[in-house]
C-alpha cells in the first residue's frame, strides 16, 4: 500500500500543473491540516535507529517524507503503511544500518537527506544521494563538512552539492560543533552522527531553531542535555545508546496551517478554524508576527498535548492589518512562512520590514526572489537585498493580480501565489501546482472544502 502512495505520488509530481486562482470568499469552515513534515522525517528515521517496533500515527504522507520512508527500508529498517496515516517501522538500532544496494533519491527534501546522511555518516558503509533539480542546487557542504570531523569521506559536486557519496566512518570519533548558520537541519544531522559514536557529541547553536530532534531523542531515551550559556544552546548527546521503540502521534504541521490561516485573514467575510496545531515557540513565529499586525487570529482551547503546547487556530478576515518589522531574531522561528507573510504583508498597509532572512536565499527556491518577481507582477512594490525585502501593502483586497508567477519546484511558493490570487483584484495563476504534494498533498481539496475557487488551467 505504501508503494502504491509512493507511486501515485511520482506520477501526480512528473508533469507540470499549471494552476489558477480566483477571488474568492467567504472562506468558512474547518481545516483539517496534514502532519508535522518535520516530526514525521524524524519518527521514521529514529524508528529505524531503534530496536523494535515504532508505531507512528497521523504521519504526513507528502512526497518528502514518502522519500525518507523508502531510504529508511534502503538502510534496512521494515516500514509498512497500515492505513492512511497509521504506519510502524521495525527498527536496525544505532549501527544497525546497512549498506543500501541502489542510490538513495530524497526527492525535493533536504530535510530528508540531510537528516539521513547525518544517520549514516557514523555507519561503516558508503551511500550514494541524490534528488530533483531543486535539491541539487542546495548546499550541502554545511552538512558534509561537520560529518568530516566524525571521521566521514564526502564526495560531491562543485560547490559541495549533490548527487554525493558518503563513505561513514569505520571509528567515528565525537565532535563538538558550533552551527554557522542558523539551521535544524545542519543541529540535527550532528546529532544523528553522534548516535553511533562512543562518548559526547556537542552542538552549539546561536540561535535557538526547531528543536524536535532534541526532544524526540529523549523520547526515544537518548541521554541529552540542553545548556543555554553565553554562546548559545549548548545540546549534549551521550552517544550509542539503545534507542527505545516509541508510539507517536504526530501534530499537525503549524507550516501547513499558516496557509489556511493567511487565507482566512486576507479574503473577505471569513472564519475558519484550524485545529490542534501545535505551537511549539520554535515553530510558531508567524502567528505571533500576524498577531502583531492586527490579524483576527484567536488561540482556541490551548492545552498540552505530548509534552507539546497545542491550540485551535481561529482566524477571520482582518481588513485593517499594518506592515510591521519583523524581529530578525523571530526568523529561525517562522523560516519556511516568510512567503504566505508576504502574501499578508501586500494585504495589509504599510510596509512589513523582514531582516536576517538569509537563508531564504537557499531554500527549496531562492524564496525572496521567487515571491519578489511574482508579486511585482501582480502590482505589489517589492523591495530586496542580500538578506532582507520591504514588502509595500496595498491594503485589504487591492492587490491588482493577474500575472503568472513561477513555483521554483517549490510548494511554499506554489501555495502562496495561489493564495495571493483567492484576494486579489484579478486570478493569479501558476506555472505547476505539482510540487504542493511535497507537504501538504490535501491542499486543493482542502481549501475548495473551505470555499476557495482553484482550478487547473490548460495554458503550459
Ligand atoms: C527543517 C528545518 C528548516 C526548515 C525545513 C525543515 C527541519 O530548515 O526550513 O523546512 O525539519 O529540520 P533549516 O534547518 O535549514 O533552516
Amino acid at each position: 500500500a505504501a508503494e502504491n502512495v509512493r507511486n501515485q505520488a511520482m506520477s501526480s509530481h512528473a508533469v507540470a500543473r499549471p494552476m489558477i486562482a480566483y477571488k474568492s470568499g467567504p472562506l468558512t469552515g474547518e481545516a483539517h491540516v496534514p502532519g508535522d513534515k518535520s516530526i514525521s522525517h524524524r519518527s521514521l528515521i529514529l524508528g529505524a535507529l531503534s530496536v523494535g517496533t515504532t508505531t507512528i500515527k497521523g504521519l504526513l504522507e507528502g512526497d518528502d517524507v514518502l522519500d525518507t520512508a523508502k531510504a529508511m527500508r534502503a538502510f534496512g529498517a521494515i516500514v509498512t503503511q497500515h492505513a492512511a496515516g497509521n504506519w510502524s517501522v521495525d527498527g536496525v538500532g544505532v549501527g544497525g544500518f546497512c549498506e543500501p544496494d541502489t542510490v538513495i533519491d530524497c526527492g525535493n527534501s533536504v530535510t530528508g537527506v540531510r537528516l539521513i546522511m547525518g544517520a549514516m555518516a557514523t555507519h561503516p558503509i558508503r551511500a550514494t544521494f541524490t534528488g530533483d533539480a531543486s535539491l541539487n542546487k542546495r548546499p550541502m557542504a554545511r552538512i558534509s563538512d561537520p560529518l568530516a570531523l566524525f571521521g566521514a569521506q564526502t564526495y560531491g559536486r562543485s560547490g559541495g552539492r549533490l548527487p554525493m557519496t558518503i563513505i561513514g566512518a569505520e571509528t567515528p570519533t565525537p565532535v563538538r560543533y558550533e552551527v554557522p548558520v542558523p539551521s535544524a537541519q545542519v543541529k540535527s544531522a550532528v546529532l544523528l552522527a553522534g548516535l553511533n559514536t562512543p562518548g559526547k557529541t556537542v552542538v552549539i547553536e546561536q540561535e535557538a531553531t526547531r528543536d524536535h530532534t532534541e526532544r524526540m531523542l529523549r523520547g526515544f531515551g537518548a541521554e541529552i542535555s540542553v545548556q543555554i550559556n553565553d554562546a548559545g544552546r549548548e545540546i549534549t548527546l551521550t552517544g550509542q545508546p539503545e534507542l527505545q521503540p516509541q508510539d507517536i502521534t504526530v501534530p499537525r504541521d503549524p507550516s501547513s496551517a499558516a496557509f489556511p490561516v493567511c487565507a482566512a485573514l486576507i479574503t473577505e467575510g471569513s472564519d475558519v478554524l484550524v485545529p490542534n496545531i501545535g505551537l511549539n515557540p520554535t515553530r510558531s513565529g508567524l502567528f505571533t508576527t500576524l498577531r502583531e499586525m492586527g490579524a483576527d487570529l484567536e488561540y482556541e482551547n490551548e492545552r498540552v498535548e505530548g509534552g507539546e503546547p497545542v491550540a485551535d487556530l481561529r482566524a477571520r478576515f482582518s481588513p485593517n492589518m499594518r506592515g510591521i518589522e519583523v524581529p530578525p531574531e523571530r526568523a529561525a522561528s517562522m523560516i519556511d512562512e516568510y512567503p504566505i507573510l508576504s502574501v499578508v504583508a501586500a494585504n495589509a498597509q504599510g510596509d512589513t520590514v523582514m531582516r536576517g532572512v538569509k537563508e531564504l536565499r537557499v531554500k527549496e527556491s531562492d524564496r525572496i526572489d521567487a515571491m519578489a518577481t511574482g508579486l511585482r507582477a501582480n502590482g505589489v512594490t517589492v523591495e530586496d537585498g542580500p538578506d532582507w525585502w520591504i514588502v509595500s501593502g496595498c491594503g485589504a483586497q487591492a492587490v491588482p493580480g493577474g500575472a503568472k508567477c513561477a513555483s521554483h519546484l517549490d510548494h511554499r511558493i506554489a501555495m502562496s501565489f495561489l493564495i495571493l490570487g483567492m484576494a486579489s483584484k484579478n486570478p493569479v495563476s501558476i506555472d505547476d501546482g505539482s510540487p504542493i504534494a511535497t507537504s501538504f498533498p490535501i491542499f486543493e481539496s482542502l481549501m475548495a472544502s473551505l470555499g476557495a475557487r482553484l482550478e487547473h488551467s490548460q495554458e503550459r
